[in-house]
């Protein structure tokens, strides 16, 4: 196995909400993100799904430092053997360590400014972050451009000039220039069509071979992760409720709500798409989330343990962590389309 890149320890971010109806009442803290840990291997990708809301935006922008976690630390393994907490750099260490941590977003027409070139968008955290003549920036950006599928003699062109496909092509060459060792693909490819989908998944992947990169693939979709992950987190209300290899994932889910999210994905055989777990009432609200088990309002198999006692992460077996009181015993199914032995199928 790879040496660690990164362990997020007890990450917590609380948000200061202001009720609209009550307008003079003082503002309440919501915890929206509730003592997330995994550590996460250098060249591996991890997937962070989950429904919207659950915090995975909120996670990745606070590894990223894009927004100041209310405590916890993320342990930077640094190529040199170096380890740092990433959230408290500052002075020359940030100066020398910021860069190796990126971020794409999801939104490719909002996250790159209208009004710069594609050729300034990409040079930005170049000249930002490294010492360096014009010349070497060109080459820099035409290098990058061309591995990221851009056309170099469009790169003085504006965004508008570009359909989403090519935007986030833009946008994964601005989060590659550094040479970062980590990027947070933040639904890098939610908004695209599904054969764009494909080819940028692809180009992920191209490059992160070529730079050995470590993913962290934030989406709300889990049809889209299992060719891209090695492992895979599920949030649910701000906390990771299971953890596993996607392998272990697909074929062997631990958690109900797992299992109720891997239902939904989409599945050639007919027989399997008439089982899709329907789950019942809202998303809970992070302001007001429910006694015990946090899914047990949504969940079939709850019983009295779970409205009262929240379970936590634990490991069931060979790196397979479950936050339910019954990871052990129940049988949950599967998103494989493996040949039923059980009668009717
Ligand atoms: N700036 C903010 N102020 C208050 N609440 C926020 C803010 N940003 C996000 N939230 C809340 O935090 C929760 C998680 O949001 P987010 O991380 O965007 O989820 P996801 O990316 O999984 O959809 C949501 O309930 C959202 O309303
Ligand atoms: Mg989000």
């Amino acid at each position: 196995m790879s040496r660690p890149i990164l362990e997020v320890k007890g990450l917590k971010k609380n948000f200061q909400v202001k009720s609209r109806k009550a307008l003079f009442a003082k503002p309440t803290s919501v915890q929206v993100l509730n003592d997330i840990s995994f550590e996460l291997r250098e060249g591996e990708t991890l997937s962070i799904v989950g429904e919207s809301g659950c915090g995975k935006t909120t996670l990745g922008r606070c590894i990223v430092r894009g927004m100041s976690a209310s405590s916890g630390e993320v342990i930077y393994h640094a190529p040199g053997g170096e380890t740092v907490d990433y959230l408290k750099l500052n002075g020359a260490a940030s100066k020398k360590f910021r860069k190796d941590i990126q971020m794409i977003f999801q939104d490719p027409y909002s996250s790159l400014s209208p009004r710069m070139s594609v050729f300034n968008i990409i040079s930005e955290p170049l000249i930002a972050n490294f010492k360096l003549s014009r010349r070497e920036v060109e080459e820099k950006v035409s290098s990058i451009a061309m591995q990221t599928g851009l056309n170099v003699s469009y790169l003085r062109r504006y965004p508008h000039a570009f359909s989403g496909g090519q935007r986030q092509r833009i946008a994964i060459a601005r989060a590659l220039v550094t040479q970062p060792r980590l990027i947070v693909c933040d639904e890098a490819v939610s908004a695209l069509d599904v054969s764009i989908q494909a080819q940028i998944i692809n180009l992920l992947k191209d490059l992160q071979q070529e730079f050995k990169i470590t993913y962290i693939f934030i989406s709300h979709d889990l049809s889209i992760v299992e060719n891209i992950s090695d492992r895979v987190a599920v949030m649910h209300l701000g906390r990771v409720v299971e953890l596993a290899s996607v392998e272990s994932m697909f074929r062997q889910p631990r958690h109900p709500y797992t299992e109720a999210l891997l239902s939904a994905v989409p599945q050639p055989d007919p027989e399997l798409k008439k089982n899709r777990i329907i789950l019942e009432g809202e998303v809970p609200n992070p302001a007001n989330p429910p006694s015990g088990c946090h899914f047990h309002p949504r969940c079939a198999y709850r019983t009295e343990k779970c409205v009262k006692e929240s379970p936590a992460l634990r490991e069931i077996g060979n790196q397979h962590y479950a936050a339910c009181h019954y990871a052990e015993e129940l049988t949950l199914r599967s998103a494989r389309n493996e040949p039923r032995t059980e009668e009717g199928h």
